[in-house]
């Protein structure tokens, strides 16, 4: 059984046959450019859902936990996701205001990972978030927090079949 599974795993597919070619030279300077271009492309390419992304956080302990969530915007406060307080992300953030997300892109061999700060936006736009959601039923939810995360680095990453694999990275200054 486990040898016909790590068989089976092992013949999985890789990458498609046509990836993108990325030259870090034309990049743009902001990285939340960079990102847009390539969301369109996810979106061009019919990737499903291409701004959900893998949030980690952790404890004061140092428990790191993750889960699938998704990107409301990015704007000068950074890159929003919405959840509950009260949830274990919600109090791991509280315990310890850090993150990272990862977005991939199978169809075109492409991942994006973020690590920053992370702060709660005001009350107002928690609600305004929480009011936009498709199944909003108009009860307010006080516990619904919108989070930025502060990015602190973003890392740009797109697969090619000669394994040279191109990664471009952008350090930016804490706020
Ligand atoms: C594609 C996808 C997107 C999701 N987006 C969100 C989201 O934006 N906010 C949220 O609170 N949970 C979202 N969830 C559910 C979370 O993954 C998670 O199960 C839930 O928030 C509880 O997480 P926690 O117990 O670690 O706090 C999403 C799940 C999936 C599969």
């Amino acid at each position: 059984m486990s040898e016909s599974f790590r068989s089976m795993l092992r013949s999985l597919p890789d990458f498609p046959v046509d990836l993108p070619v990325f030259d870090p030279a034309t990049a743009p300077s902001a990285p939340a450019d960079l990102f847009r271009d390539w969301l369109g492309a996810a979106l061009a390419a019919g990737v499903r859902q291409p701004h959900a992304f893998t949030l980690s956080t952790s404890d004061a302990a140092g428990a790191v936990s993750s889960r699938m969530m998704i990107l409301k915007n990015i704007d000068a406060e950074g890159w929003h996701f919405a959840t509950s307080r009260a949830s274990r992300k919600g109090r791991e953030l509280t315990e310890h205001p850090r993150a990272a997300m990862n977005f991939f892109w199978s169809a075109l061999g492409r991942q994006v990972r973020v690590v920053g700060t992370v702060v709660e936006l005001s009350a107002e736009a928690s609600a305004a978030d929480w009011d936009e959601r498709p199944s909003a039923d108009g009860s307010p939810n006080p516990t619904w927090q919108l989070y930025a995360v502060r990015p602190l680095e973003v890392e740009f990453w797109q697969a090619s079949h000669d394994r040279r694999h191109v990664r471009h990275r952008y350090d930016l200054p804490a706020a």
